[in-house]
């Protein structure tokens, strides 16, 4: 692959997130100007690690770390201005200023204290087997919102202080109205404060707020090139994924969310963990409960970026990865995390599925039919070798390269992105000519 040559590009997830998309963009950014975030909220966690430093990201677009690249949060996204402005902050105490380079669509719709009350609430009234792990950040709530078209506020409403104050309290009676009579949650809020926090914080924000699809179409008149940074993953996405364990936004819907043709992106890059994660409830064919998910787990570094919560790991699934990548179309593979597998006398990869006699070759739809199948496996030989010092295709061991070529196969993608440890100088970026 040759980097420069990729066009406007999207970067997106072909499991159920944490595949490491945070590097990838990261290291894509050095031939780009504009990096957009077109989906999801503070529920996202993208982990960088820049300068030695290990960043999370949760709202803003991993551009934020480049000098120079303009970053875009679309309207398709949703944004919690108190999480928001924290993250500038925290970023700007390690030295890293936002300033000028940060754009915000006035049509995203924005994150209330009473979206996250629902987020928790909703969950622990949920039975066991229906509730869905979420990240409690009221990305879901506020998404439910949106689409209800009763009860949702965008950032373009938040310039407009009378027509806010009395329709935030408006939605505020009505929405602990009814988590009262449906969870008997009896927690009050002070509208009226609520607002007035909102505006503080709206006014902060002011120099960032426009109308971002148009910004972009301005962009790409430039010639400006142009980079799409998915959040969670494809297994996720609230239409294709495994509903409903998934998140609440369209997580492949890069060219709705961020307001751009989907014509106008030339290369999508596809990118998957060597293994399987899943964070949060819901079904996972391929986890292991035993001591090699445990290995897995410590030796990838396996809790959650924004909840810090242990991931369920497992082999790679190429049934349900195939699934995605026949839905999404990637141009170019990315296989992140080879080194974690490293030490396995032989991997495993699924390669379909057994629901009582029958053989399944593909994602079955429900989660109940997904809870019941058992995973059918290939295996391959494995690698003892550490991978943390490979540079190029050739440093790989035989194995190693034999199992991308067939993860490649299965996928029907071609490996362009090899991640062998955290940082950006643990890549393998595979050129046209090898
Ligand atoms: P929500 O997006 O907070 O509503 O959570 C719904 C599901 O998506 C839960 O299983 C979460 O663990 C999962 N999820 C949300 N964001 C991410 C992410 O960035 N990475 C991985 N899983 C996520």
């Amino acid at each position: 692959m040759e980097l420069r040559d990729l066009g406007n590009t999207c970067v997106l997830g072909l499991q159920w997130g944490d595949e490491g998309k945070g590097k990838v963009v990261d290291l894509l950014l050095e031939h780009f100007d504009v990096a957009v975030r077109y989906a999801g909220g503070a529920n996202a966690g993208h982990t960088v690690v820049a300068g030695g430093q290990k960043f999370a990201l949760h709202q803003l677009p991993s551009g934020v770390l480049r000098p120079g690249v303009m970053n875009i949060i679309a309207a398709g996204a949703v944004i919690d201005p108190a999480a928001l402005l924290g993250e500038i902050e925290s970023l700007r105490q390690r030295g890293i200023v936002v300033g000028d380079g940060l754009r915000i669509s006035d049509r995203a719709h924005v994150v209330f204290p009473h979206h996250r009350r629902e987020d928790v609430v909703a969950e622990k009234a949920a039975r066991p087997d229906e509730k869905l792990g979420t990240t409690a950040r009221g990305v879901g709530p506020c998404y439910t919102d949106k689409v209800a078209r009763r009860w949702g506020l965008r950032m373009c409403d938040l310039y407009h202080p009378e027509y806010l104050r009395q329709r935030l309290a408006e939605i505020i009676a009505q929405r602990t109205a009814y988590f009262g009579a449906v969870y008997e949650s009896r927690e009050s809020f002070d509208a009226a404060a609520i607002a007035q926090e909102y505006l503080d914080m709206a006014a902060q924000l002011r120099p960032f707020v426009c109308d971002t699809s148009l910004l972009l179409h301005q962009l790409r008149t430039q010639g400006k090139r142009i980079l799409l940074e998915g959040a969670q993953g494809s297994l996720l996405d609230v239409d294709h994924g495994t509903y409903p364990f998934v998140t609440s936004s369209s997580t492949i819907g890069y060219a709705t969310g961020a307001g751009i043709p989907a014509a106008a992106v030339k290369s999508i890059v596809g990118v998957v963990k060597a293994y399987a994660t899943r964070v949060g409830t819901g079904p996972f064919p391929t986890e292991l409960t035993d001591a090699v998910g445990q290995t897995i787990r410590s030796r990838g570094g396996e809790y959650g970026t924004t909840t810090g919560r242990p991931r369920r790991c497992g082999w790679f699934d190429a049934v349900a990865t195939a699934y995605a990548a026949r839905i999404v179309g990637p141009t170019h593979l990315a296989v992140m995390h080879m080194d974690t597998l490293s030490g396995f006398e032989q991997v495993k990869v699924c390669v379909g599925y057994r629901l009582g006699e029958r053989r399944l070759n593909e994602l079955p739809a429900d989660a109940y039919t997904l809870e019941r199948i058992e995973p059918v496996y290939d295996t391959l030989p494995g690698w003892e070798t550490d991978l943390t010092n490979c540079r190029k295709l050739t440093d790989l061991p035989a194995s190693a390269r034999a199992y991308l070529d067939y993860l490649s196969e299965r996928l029907n993608v071609p490996v362009a992105i090899i991640g062998v440890g955290p940082s950006r100088a643990q890549t393998i970026i595979v050129t046209d000519s090898e």
